[in-house]
């Protein structure tokens, strides 16, 4: 059975957000190379291919339900930010506002009835509530080190390490 039409526009608006947020943290990952900071660079690279993931991910599934896929530009995203707390905090923001728009989502689905695309849902809830927490233990840390160089040197070191796995279907 095709896709319903008011949840294949509401899938299509989430992909175009999936690579906003994207685009998003690569300005920030370069924010943090123009910065001297090259393992947070690294971090939101690895968020970049994520979020990358995320919007592939909303994609393949409209493509499977028969449905169309329409790309929209993508809007302008923010260059500069006060510091690795405010880019954070930022990021923890940004992310609550993805939660509410997954929300969106499945309210939708559950309206008109979809239960496969409330099934295909799911893994965006649970990815929302990994992404929020780990965000937040990053701004505790950051709190924690606030004006103590060594602490984020040691932050940025760690960072370098992050590399992207795509999750397991
Ligand atoms: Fe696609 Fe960071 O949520």
């Amino acid at each position: 059975m095709a896709i319903n039409k008011n949840v294949e526009k509401i899938l299509n608006e989430q992909i175009n957000a999936e690579f906003w947020s994207a685009y998003f943290y690569l300005s920030m990952s370069n924010y943090f190379n123009a910065n001297g900071m090259p393992g947070f660079a690294n971090w939101m690279k690895v968020q970049f291919e994520e979020e990358t993931f995320h919007a592939m991910k909303m994609l393949d599934y409209i493509n499977e339900r028969a449905g169309r896929v329409i790309l929209d530009p993508i809007p302008e995203v923010p260059s500069e930010w006060s510091g690795v707390l405010n880019v954070f905090e930022e990021t923890l923001k940004h992310e609550e506002e993805v939660t509410r728009l997954i929300n969106g989502c499945v309210n939708v689905a559950i309206e008109e009835k979809d239960h496969a695309t409330v099934n295909f849902l799911q893994w965006f809830v649970d990815e929302q509530v990994e992404e929020e927490a780990t965000v937040g233990e990053i701004i505790d840390q950051l709190r924690m080190f606030e004006g103590k160089g060594h602490g984020l040197y040691m932050m940025d070191k760690d960072f370098k390490t992050r590399t992207f796995t795509a999750p397991a279907e």
